[in-house]
């Protein structure tokens, strides 16, 4: 019963892209306000940011931030964020039945992303808007001077272009939800005009085009080949999201969901290479897994303190507070797994979302701030995963499972620092009651000992951070893990989420 594997740094998968750890920070409930953005919290900066979530989000380590929705881009006006806050206007959010007050915007989200050291990923609105409004966007952001948009930019404050390289064309633009959902064949032609004119301004910017929203979506795979039969030449990246949630206690099931994960992004790379080959192109399109997260999207999840209905037009109330317990960790470090395992061509990654809104970091208004549970393999893998992912073919122990049938109890990836040469294993063990011995075999990699093995698993595997207990769950170091020659052995907890680390 005991799950193997064989690392050899001849046998790799790819590079890690750093913008594989981004997130994603939507005008959604309390995610920009009370979140991020909070003036007159104690810890509040100049700009009126709160400095103890900036803190957690350095921790974090999170490289892109995805902006502004969402659901909630759909029907924005970028304008409407800009120039004196007290000129801006109040306006419906269609997506979230909320009032936004447009205190935040561009502006604030540029510095709010510089002050983390991040890289911003601004989503246009191709709902209810078009390619007109795109381009002026790009320019108030991007060009240096001299216009009457770039002019306005520095007369609101910001001299300096925001350099924004990395542009999401669009947001769930299949999904009926989407205030100004299209056919693919609609959004297909939208998305390679206003991918055109953008690179008329500038040829160099990053592009991504809708894919769907979940793999679930009946036009799932044929929206994707429309899409880039449109704009093939003319992106860089299709997108996916993915959520998973415990329906109905299948508790085994949630814990598999990475199998869909990988079978997802497997499938959009077939549908990507398949329309290449049709139009006999050289060029390769990649994946932003640009949302991806536990959810409970039927409600059942413990929130962090109520929740708002969601229905009364107010300023940001509280919509989903998910309040995740261990379980949702290890399933969500599972995920992360999933996408390091294809780093190869998933080049982009936000965990959506960033604060409050199904989120790893949590706030009460002009109170605390505290790490949820899946802040920690997040933290984790930001941490320790850059590098080069190795090629990691497990032969694990395996169960049956009702939604996925048999699967592997162990989930695993491992990535190498190619300047110091040391090397850490993510891995899950899906049991929920098993321990699983794992032996890995260390071919030519000159490590010599273990630095870590910091496992998240507690005897409660429903136990959460809370306001009262905020550090209730977190890592703590395993036993027993040791190198004798080549072979690691380590025994992984039930239910458990692993960092291994070799030096
Ligand atoms: O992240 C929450 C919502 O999920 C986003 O607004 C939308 O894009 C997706 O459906």
């Amino acid at each position: 019963h005991t799950a193997r594997f064989t690392l050899d740094p001849d046998f790799t998968v790819s590079a890690v892209d750093p913008r594989l750890f981004g997130s994603f920070v939507e005008h959604l409930g309390r995610c920009v306000y009370t979140g991020i953005y909070e003036p007159g919290h104690p810890t509040a900066d100049e700009a009126g940011l709160r400095e103890d979530v900036l803190e957690l989000i350095r921790e974090l380590g999170v490289s892109v931030v995805r902006y502004p929705g969402g659901n909630f881009v759909s029907g924005y006006k970028w304008e409407d964020g800009v120039g004196p806050k007290e000129q801006r206007p109040r306006r419906l959010d269609l997506a979230w039945r909320s009032t936004e007050s447009n205190q935040f915007g561009l502006g604030e989200f540029v510095d709010f992303v510089r002050k983390i050291q991040g890289e911003p990923m601004m989503a246009i609105n191709l709902g209810t808007r078009g390619v007109a409004e795109a381009i002026e966007l790009q320019e108030y952001a991007n060009h240096p001077g001299g216009t009457e948009l770039s002019d306005r930019r520095a007369a609101n404050g910001d001299k300096d272009p925001y350099d924004i390289r990395l542009w999401c064309l669009g947001n769930e633009m299949d999904g009926p939800w989407q205030t100004g959902h299209k056919t693919a064949e609609e959004y297909g032609r939208i998305a390679a005009e206003t991918a055109r004119a953008m690179r008329q301004i500038d040829p160099d910017v990053e592009l991504v085009a809708c894919g769907s929203s979940s793999q679930s979506m009946e036009t799932f795979a044929a929206w994707e080949s429309t899409v880039l039969q449109h704009s093939y030449e003319l992106v860089d990246h299709i997108s996916l999201h993915a959520y998973y949630y415990e329906r109905e206690g299948d508790r085994d099931s949630f814990l598999a969901s990475a199998v869909d994960t990988e079978s997802f992004i497997e499938n959009v790379v077939a549908t990507c290479d398949h329309v290449g080959a049709r139009l006999k192109s050289a060029k390769t399109i990649n994946l932003s897994f640009d949302e991806w997260n536990v959810w409970y999207q039927d409600g059942s999840a413990p929130t962090l303190s109520g929740e708002g209905r969601g229905d009364d037009w107010d300023e940001a109330p509280r919509l989903l507070e998910d309040n995740y317990s261990v379980t949702d960790a290890v399933v969500f470090g599972s995920l992360l797994i999933a996408l390091l395992r294809h780093a190869d061509r998933v080049k982009v990654a936000c965990l959506a979302q960033l604060v409050n809104v199904i989120a790893p970091i949590a706030t009460e208004p002009g109170g605390a701030a505290w790490r949820q549970t899946t802040f920690h393999p997040f933290a984790q893998a930001s941490a320790h995963g850059r590098g080069t992912v190795l090629d990691v073919r497990p032969e694990s122990p395996r169960h049956t499972t009702t939604k996925y049938g048999e699967v592997d109890l162990l989930h695993a990836t491992a990535v190498r620092d190619e300047a110091t040469g040391a090397v850490t294993v993510f891995a899950v063990n899906r049991h929920q009651t098993e321990p699983l011995p794992l032996e890995i075999t260390l071919r030519g990699l000159g490590l010599g000992r273990v630095v870590e093995h910091s496992v998240l698993a507690d005897a409660d595997p429903d136990a959460r951070n809370t306001a009262a207990e905020p550090d209730r769950v977190a890592p703590h170091p395993a036993t027993g893990t040791g190198l004798e020659g080549e072979v690691l052995s380590a025994t992984l907890e039930p239910l458990s989420w692993n960092v291994i680390r070799l030096a």
